[in-house]
């Protein structure tokens, strides 16, 4: 090896700060350590497209299987990021074989796309490699016709001989893995053949990250290394583009790279740009292990003598591995969320997971109705496992010790908060309110009391009153905070009295008569109904209800129904609202007025009978006496003897009371009238008459 550089000249060696392992990929390592530690198992096909982590984890105990049927011993198998078709999961399931699913939340989202679009009907049509597991995993979740393209040729020749399949609706997608600018060439081509088409997005930020920062590290560096498992095609893809810009060696370790070749790559750059500064790049792919990136860092240092060159990259590595402490409250930014947990970025080489039961104080949340990707939320570190470069973390916590906060702030002010009903526990319910647990003892739920004031003496009874509560919203007082000890007791009742204070008051100052209100009937007397006016219950007596003689105010209203009224009089010292339902519009004594006059005769109905005479029906609302003087033209002694009630008689109006609304009615001098009548018209009568006057 010829060595050509000298001390007088600037050597950088600079790694890519998005270099190894994806999210998705940690993940699926994790699982796979995980198995380890717990026994061993599977995976169905290599892990990562990486051997040493493959040969890492068979010394551990966990193979790679091509297939279900390779499976020997009864232990897990881990499906990788990559995913899998569903048959695959079928069988798994009628083989009864216990399979922990690590497909990257990316790849399951283009599974849901699929299988969603499919089955209304679309074709798919996948950007990517046709032979690559991700690719077979997504086509074996079609539920239509799928087809793959790898190349602007791929898809012209798809629209010239399969006219009908770019025709139909169609979406299209891509291979996490894709590569950037392909991708959106593939686009153009495919929207000029396709009018009902669908476009999904799908590769992965992590992956055109990497591609980003590859190209902008390779157009300022005279040499790029690129470190990755060969069948990588995300590594394939960085080496792909690097290469556009200068000399690329893609190498799996640093064993792979000849120093030599090197030298001479960068003897020819110093000759040729006549320079002293000189740029070596390494990136990595998303499957590659930072103990070979630190691996080909500290050998281009040792190579070109460079001591100082590993800091930038070591420094970083291990930055982001001390970074963060247990109890750290750290910003997170949403990557993907699933049934189980939320995947976070916080900023560090770590993946950052949060269970579901650490995202929210209400109980059974899913993870999706909690956070969703893009969000950024604060968390505090739980556990951190810096081997594997996985941190756990509880935003709950944060929401917490925030809520406390506010609460401890409304306890002091007073302030009505608002929150949910999570459980019934022993005397009393919990209730979620800015992220923290709220106890609310029974006798502060406002359940109603018993006679005496007492809760329902039957525990029951109680229990059942509790449970009625749970899910529901309610608004509460915070009545003391423990800060210390994270306890916090409020009280329903407490807030729902000043709720109707307020109410009350308002209603007090704002009153006055003939003033209209709906209000709802909340009880029954036999006298009247009382109806609340909002805050404040007014009563309407029986006779105010209605025009009609009623015995009782069930005949017209029920408890419940919605009652419209008008203030009669007032009390406010005694808190008493008098009130009338009867509308004006309705009277019948008006409508009698107008259609009834003194010595009309009427046709009536005998409504109830008295010792000293009956009340007669004239028409619904308006009632008359015959008084039992009036009743015949004998002397009567009891009514009962000449009428009955239902029975319908002729009357005469003899009288009407305008100021009493009172109406009298005679029969007899209707009998009179009509005896006189006869006497005029029979002339034996008459004749009698005219002989006894001559006599
Ligand atoms: Fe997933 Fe993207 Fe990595 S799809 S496996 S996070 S490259």
């Amino acid at each position: 090896m010829t060595c050509f550089l000298n001390k007088n000249m600037n050597i950088n060696i600079i790694t890519a700060k998005t270099a190894g392992f994806c999210f998705g990929v940690k993940r699926a390592v994790s699982e796979a350590e995980k198995l380890a530690e717990a026994g061993g198992g599977y995976t169905l096909g290599q892990l990562i497209h990486n051997p040493f982590v493959i040969k890492d984890l068979e010394n551990k105990g966990v193979y790679a299987v091509d297939s279900l049927d390779e499976i020997k011993e009864n232990k897990p198998v881990i499906i990788r990021s990559h995913g899998v078709a569903q048959r695959v999961y079928d069988e798994l399931i009628r083989q009864n074989i216990d399979y922990i699913d690590a497909t990257c939340p990316k790849v399951v989202k283009i599974h849901k796309i699929v299988e969603e679009e499919s089955g209304k009907g679309a074709n798919v049509l996948i950007a990517g490699d046709p032979s690559h597991p991700e690719v077979k995993g997504i086509v074996g979740h079609c539920l239509t016709k799928a087809a793959v393209v790898n190349s602007a040729e791929d898809i012209e020749n798809l629209a010239k001989n399969e006219a009908s399949f770019v025709q139909n609706p169609l979406i299209f997608l891509s291979q996490t893995t894709g590569k950037l600018s392909k991708w959106i060439e593939y686009k153009k081509i495919v929207k000029k053949h396709c009018t009902n088409l669908k476009i999904f997005d799908t590769i992965c930020r992590a992956t055109t990250c990497r591609q980003n920062e590859a190209e902008e590290l390779a157009s300022n560096c005279d040499l790029m290394i690129v470190v990755g498992g060969r069948k990588s095609s995300n590594t394939a893809k960085l080496a792909e583009i690097c290469q556009k810009h200068c000399k690329t060696f893609f190498a799996e370790s640093a064993e792979e790279l000849s120093a030599d070749e090197i030298m001479a790559v960068l003897s020819d750059r110093v000759s040729k740009k006549q320079v002293r500064d000189i740029n070596i790049g390494i990136t990595a792919g998303a499957s590659t292990p930072y103990g070979k990136i630190k691996e080909v860092h500290r050998y281009m240092s040792e190579i070109t003598k460079n001591d100082e060159m590993d800091i930038d990259f070591m420094a970083e590595v291990d930055k982001t591995f001390k970074r963060v402490y247990i109890g750290n409250r750290v910003k997170a930014y949403v990557v993907a969320v699933n049934n189980t947990e939320a995947i976070v970025d916080i900023g560090t080489k770590h993946s950052g997971y949060i269970p579901a039961d650490e995202l929210t104080a209400t109980p059974g949340t899913l993870p999706k109705d909690a956070v969703k990707p893009g969000d950024e939320i604060e968390c505090v570190v739980t556990s951190i496992n810096d081997q594997d470069g996985i941190v756990y973390l509880s935003k709950k916590r944060v929401d917490a010790a925030a809520g406390l906060e506010k609460l401890a702030e409304a306890c002091t002010s007073n302030t009505t908060v608002t929150g949910v009903v999570t459980n019934v526990v022993k005397g009393g319910v919990i209730v979620s309110c800015e992220g923290t647990r709220v106890f609310v003892p029974a006798s502060h739920t406002g359940i109603s009391r018993g006679r005496r004031g007492e809760q329902p003496e039957n525990p029951e009874e109680l229990a059942k009153k509790l449970e009625a509560l749970l899910k529901k919203e309610v608004k509460l007082k915070i009545i003391e905070v423990s800060e210390g000890r994270g306890k916090v007791v409020g009280s329903i009742r407490n807030a729902a009295k000043e709720e109707s204070d307020a109410l009350k008051e308002k209603f007090w100052s704002e009153i006055e008569v003939g003033k209209r209100y709906v209000g709802e009937v909340k009880s029954m007397e036999s006298y009247g109904v009382f109806v609340d006016l909002g805050g404040v219950d007014g009563m309407v007596h029986s006779s105010e209800l209605t025009w009609n003689r009623i015995k009782h105010p069930k005949e017209v209203v029920s408890v419940g129904d919605k009652l419209e009224v008008y203030v009669k009089s007032y009390d406010p010292e005694k808190k008493r609202v008098s009130l009338g339902a009867k509308n004006p519009d309705d009277n019948p004594w008006t409508k009698f007025l107008a259609e009834f006059a003194v010595d009309d005769v009427v046709k009536v109905q005998i409504v109830s009978i008295t010792p000293f005479g009956a009340f007669a029906q004239i028409i619904p609302g308006v009632d008359g006496l015959i008084h039992i003087s009036q009743i015949s033209l004998d002397r009567v002694t009891n009514v009962a003897q000449y009428l009955t009630v239902g029975q319908v008689v002729e009357a005469k109006i003899t009288e009407i009371d305008q100021e009493k609304n009172r109406v009298s009615l005679s029969i007899k001098e209707l009998l009179e009238e009509q005896a006189a009548d006869s006497d005029e018209n029979d002339p034996e009568e008459a004749d009698e008459e005219t002989v006894s006057e001559e006599e």
